[in-house]
């Protein structure tokens, strides 16, 4: 079981230490049509609206906000497996635009997804061994004939990811595993191609709380041992508190809050944040605030027809007549730490 505990950030930021960071994304927007006509597409929607964003190497960034606000939408832009609308996403100091043939194989080997749900990832027809050989020959690190090389690769990585002995899961197929062994096979098919970067879509959201943690528990092991980076998809505030090193909170497809796992528990400055945080027990009584919990106003709206002005304004306790006419930039507040708040300032002092 791992601790519940929030994990010391190693916020490059805050030190002032310069890092170098493994992915920027710029101004990222995209948006989908929707409402087809006779004349083609008469509209859209963004589900993803100008995000700018950095993640470094071997740390985690939590992307969290509620159901449709774009999480998963941003993870698919960095996989490309969605084509940008607007922005650029920079990799290793290069902008994807100017990628020859082989940035993209190398962007395509060292940028990896593990998803929500492994059963409808994982092909049923294919047992372990065939699921993760055939992800180590996509990589381009193995040939098809080095069969002896690909199965100590495989026995090895099975081994990484907890399911031992390896030698027992090799000719099974995913419906014959539990839920959290089928997740550990997509971790390991992602950690198969020796990844810099992981997408973790919600990667334990479907698992059984105790299983939950030892998933958890493996992925941070992971992390240590490869200094993997993961931008961590999750809904669940007690995991992503568990987890994160920095956390972005969205709203309707916006960054609304940027900032330590830390100062984001404990000094929460946008009020959509102050009320997502104040709905979540955090186990540890030390950091449990006297707080109230905030209920928010109605539901979220849709990105079809947002509200003018800030989107989160119709909702928003601490809303004044600014908000419902200018959308607010998200600015940094102090060093690491940006809000997209018209009262910000006014706000962190109180
Ligand atoms: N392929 C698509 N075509 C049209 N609209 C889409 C498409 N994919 C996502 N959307 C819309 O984009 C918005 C963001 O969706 P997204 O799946 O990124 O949200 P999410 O934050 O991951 O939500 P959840 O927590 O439910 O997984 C939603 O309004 C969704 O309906
Ligand atoms: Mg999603």
């Amino acid at each position: 079981m791992i601790s519940m505990e929030a994990v010391e950030t190693k916020q490059p930021e805050e030190t002032g230490e310069e890092l170098e960071e493994l992915i920027e994304l710029k101004g990222v927007t995209k948006k989908f049509p929707y409402d087809r006509s006779f004349f083609g597409y008469k509209q859209s929607l963004t589900a993803v609206n100008d995000i700018t964003l950095k993640i470094y190497p071997g740390e985690t960034l939590a992307l969290v906000g509620e159901s449709g606000c774009g999480k998963t939408t941003t993870g698919r832009l960095i996989l490309d497996l969605e084509e940008l609308s607007g922005g650029q996403i920079t990799y290793k100091g290069k902008v994807r635009d100017d990628f020859t043939a082989e940035d993209w194989q190398q962007y395509r080997q060292e940028v990896q997804v593990i998803f929500q749900d492994s059963n409808s990832s994982l092909n049923p027809r294919k047992t372990v061994k065939s699921i993760i050989r055939s992800a180590l020959i996509c990589s381009g690190l193995y040939r098809r004939k080095d069969k002896e090389k690909i199965s100590a690769r495989i026995i090895e990585l099975l081994n990484d990811v907890g399911l031992r002995p390896p030698e027992k899961f090799m000719s099974k197929y995913p419906n014959e595993l539990s839920g959290g062994q089928r997740q550990r096979i997509g971790i390991a098919r992602a950690l198969a191609t020796e990844p810099e970067l992981v997408v973790a879509d919600e990667p334990v959201s479907a698992l059984d709380v105790s299983v939950k943690s030892q998933v958890l528990a493996t992925l941070q092991k992971l992390q240590q041992e490869k200094n993997l980076a993961y931008l961590f998809i999750s809904h669940e505030l007690t995991i992503v508190h568990s987890v994160a090193d920095r956390i972005a909170v969205m709203y309707l497809g916006k960054i609304v809050e940027l900032g330590t796992n830390k100062n984001v528990f404990e000094k929460a400055i946008h009020p959509y944040t102050e009320s997502l945080i104040s709905a979540t027990p955090i186990p540890n009584p030390r950091e449990t605030r006297e707080k109230e919990r905030i209920i928010l106003k109605g539901s979220v709206p849709s990105p079809k027809n947002p509200p003018r002005g800030c989107y989160f304004h119709p909702r928003c306790f601490y809303a004044k007549d600014i908000c419902n006419e200018k959308a607010p930039e998200l600015e940094t507040i102090f060093p690491g730490h940006q809000v997209a708040c018209h009262f910000a300032r006014e706000r962190m002092e109180r």
